[in-house]
């Protein structure tokens, strides 16, 4: 594969040229897809009315680089491996020709439900194979697909079906994880009582329940699938028609709909997997633990993993049951090569201890992988001592919903950084760190918020039906920037080492969440005036949810009220967002304009009560020795 750097200095030229020439960079690149139709421009932006196109004029399917163009050559080698919950189940695999007969099975159903190009599909589905048919048989026919995390309650369902305006779902009757069964149609029928407009909803039989069919609106996945053809043709799509939605958190309550358009999303999933990841000779074997609920499932599980031939490993259950080495015995079994997973996940099976993982060889192993949060380096030292035996690079990728692929990164094998730095930028990327007013910082080594200076093919296009955000979210608060929410430190090199969140988002176990989200969640409960939701270092999640309750009188058993505040945040938001601590305060400390100071609250729930900085312009100093006192 030309575009493949196998060495430092073949790095450092790349990324030379990509600043230097990056329109004759990217094209070089994408020349090595297949497209229909030729482009008439790379790219063209602006950062201040943002607006980016890249390939312009240019027509392509995304699934016919995934899968069509593979079959001469790869046809019988497996492209996606599926490991169940149990592994008393066998698992599944599918070759590149049998995938794509999947694909345009689930494709032809859709088209027969009526699904036109540009329609939304809702897909609310477990990590089961279906779930990949269906995000590439929207791709195939041009609809746009809007994966929603299987773990999100009904209310976030249905907020994500009506912000899409989804006319389409696709689900399951329910999911296993570990011991427990957990429904899904039943959830979909409760978000179908709140989100109107849905005119379909096929699902798929996972647990052999009693399917509970709406007559004309709720159709058996297994009855449909009797009556199509393996065949169908791929639908040509402008390069910058959308491809999919997913929605993330952000600063407001609100979660946004982030877009990602066909022909730049994969040449940029294409380009970050085969590099990063030195997936260079096709049929390697490549585990992504990311649900395709998330970015990481969809650019790399699926996108880019099978943009480049590689075998994509898809795993239904959960990484400690039936036990601590579940990880470890799929890698084993299915001979991994490349495997990419969380921190959190990480964390957790090292305090498991070492025994689960010494009953494995592990010798298949050659790359590890982290995403999703700042690994901290007793987590990369562990990882990288028993999981790849001192002897497999880790790539500790940093990268965003937005950002499509990754950014920062070393290079398996050609490229190195310490633990917990992400490394350079990859070709293509320009960050820069800006001080609180928006200055560049251009020392070699300083700390700031992480910006990037100049489009990239992957990056988002826009918040789905909302350009006004868009634009406040990404490019209002340096101008003529995308700004990520992100601090780093740049660092001897030109390292970057990213410091987290400096926005009102928190990452719990890799799942990004807004804190006015859950705070909203809250504030709904009966008895609850209001509340200030901030995260705190968790030693397995990372960060934990701290949350500042303020009840009125009404409350007749107080013991109650935790149960409530948990049940009113898993129904509002999903499991993952139940807070980890919860005190009850009596006023929340504010400035005297009435806005919350979450900076003190932050300090008080990081255990840095001697730091606080000035509490003098509060309304209510007094309030703050109160709290401090009642901490958990
Ligand atoms: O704070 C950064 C953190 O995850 C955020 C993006 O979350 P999400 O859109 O859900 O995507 C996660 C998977 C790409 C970032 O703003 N983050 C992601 N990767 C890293 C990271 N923080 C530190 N190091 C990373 N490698």
């Amino acid at each position: 594969m030309s575009f493949l750097l196998k060495t430092p200095a073949e790095y450092q030229e790349a990324y030379r040229q990509s600043i230097l020439h990056p329109e004759a960079f990217w094209e070089n690149i994408a020349n090595a897809y297949t497209w229909r139709k030729p482009w008439n421009d790379v790219l063209s932006w602006d950062f201040h009315n943002p607006n980016i196109s890249w390939f312009e004029g240019a027509t392509l399917n995304i699934t016919e680089n995934c899968l069509d163009r593979h079959i001469e050559q790869l046809g019988n080698q497996p492209a996606l491996i599926w490991e169940p919950n149990d592994p008393k189940e066998q698992s599944r695999q599918f070759t590149y020709s049998e995938l794509l007969e999947e694909v345009n099975r689930m494709a032809n159903i859709l088209l027969a439900l009526g699904v036109k190009t540009g329609d939304r599909v809702c897909i609310y589905l477990p990590m089961i194979p279906e779930l990949s048919f269906a995000v590439l048989a929207c791709a195939r026919i041009g609809a746009i697909h809007s994966v929603v995390f299987a773990g999100f309650s009904a209310q976030s369902l249905a907020d994500r079906i009506t912000d899409a305006q989804a006319e389409w779902v696709i689900t399951a009757d329910g999911q296993y994880r570990g011991a427990k069964q957990i429904p899904l149609k039943a959830i979909v029928d409760e978000a179908l009582e709140i989100s109107t407009g849905v005119k379909a909803v096929v699902v798929v039989n996972r647990l052999n329940w009693p399917l509970h069919l709406k007559p004309g609106r709720d159709y058996a996945y297994a009855d449909l699938i009797k009556n199509v053809t393996n065949f169908c043709e791929p639908v040509e799509r402008s390069s910058e028609d959308i491809l999919f939605i997913l929605y993330t958190s952000g600063s407001t309550g609100k979660p946004k709909g982030v877009v990602h358009t066909c022909g730049g999303y994969m040449v940029y999933a294409g380009y970050t997997f085969a590099n990063v990841f030195q997936c260079d000779a096709p049929g390697k074997i490549f585990w992504c633990t990311a649900d395709i609920g998330w970015i990481t499932g969809h650019s790399y599980l699926l996108y880019g993993a099978l943009l480049q031939g590689a075998t994509t490993v898809m795993f239904e259950g959960i990484p400690t049951w039936p036990d601590a080495g579940r990880f470890w015995q799929i890698i084993d079994k299915h001979r991994v090569e490349i495997f990419y997973t969380a921190p959190t996940a990480i964390r957790s099976l090292m305090a498991q201890g070492i025994d689960p993982v010494l009953s494995y060889s592990l010798h298949t192993l050659k790359i590890l992988g982290s995403v999703g949060e700042p690994i901290n380096v007793e987590a990369w030292q562990w990882y990288h001592a028993h999981i790849g035996k001192g002897k497999c690079p880790i790539v500790d990728t940093w990268w965003q919903t937005e950002t499509g692929g990754i950014m920062i990164s070393t290079i398996a094998g050609v490229t190195e950084a310490p633990p917990a730095t992400a490394g350079h930028p990859l070709p293509g990327i320009q960050p820069v760190l800006l001080d609180a007013m928006g200055t560049e910082i251009t020392e070699d080594t300083g700390e700031g918020n992480l910006a990037i200076r100049f489009p990239w093919p992957g990056m988002l296009r826009g918040t789905y039906g909302d350009p006004e955000r868009f634009r406040l979210s990404y490019f209002a608060t340096y101008p003529g920037y995308y700004f990520t929410g992100d601090g780093a430190r740049r660092e001897p090199g030109g390292l970057y080492r990213i410091l987290g969140r400096v926005d009102d988002v928190i990452n719990v176990s890799g799942h990004r969440l807004g804190t006015a989200e859950i705070e909203n969640a809250i504030n709904l409960c009966p008895g609850v005036i209001e509340s200030a939701v901030v995260g705190f270092p968790h030693e397995i999640k990372g960060q934990g949810i701290y949350a500042f309750v303020v009840l009125d009188n009404s409350i007749p058993e107080m013991e109650l009220i935790y149960d409530q505040i948990m049940e009113g945040v898993a129904s509002g938001i999903g499991r993952m967002a139940k807070p980890d601590k919860i005190q009850l305060v009596t006023g929340l400390p504010k400035t005297r304009s009435g806005k919350i100071m979450r900076r003190i609250l932050r300090k008080i729930a990081e255990g840095e009560i001697n730091n606080l900085g000035d509490i003098s312009t509060l309304l209510d100093p007094n309030l703050v020795g109160e709290i401090i006192e009642g901490r958990i």
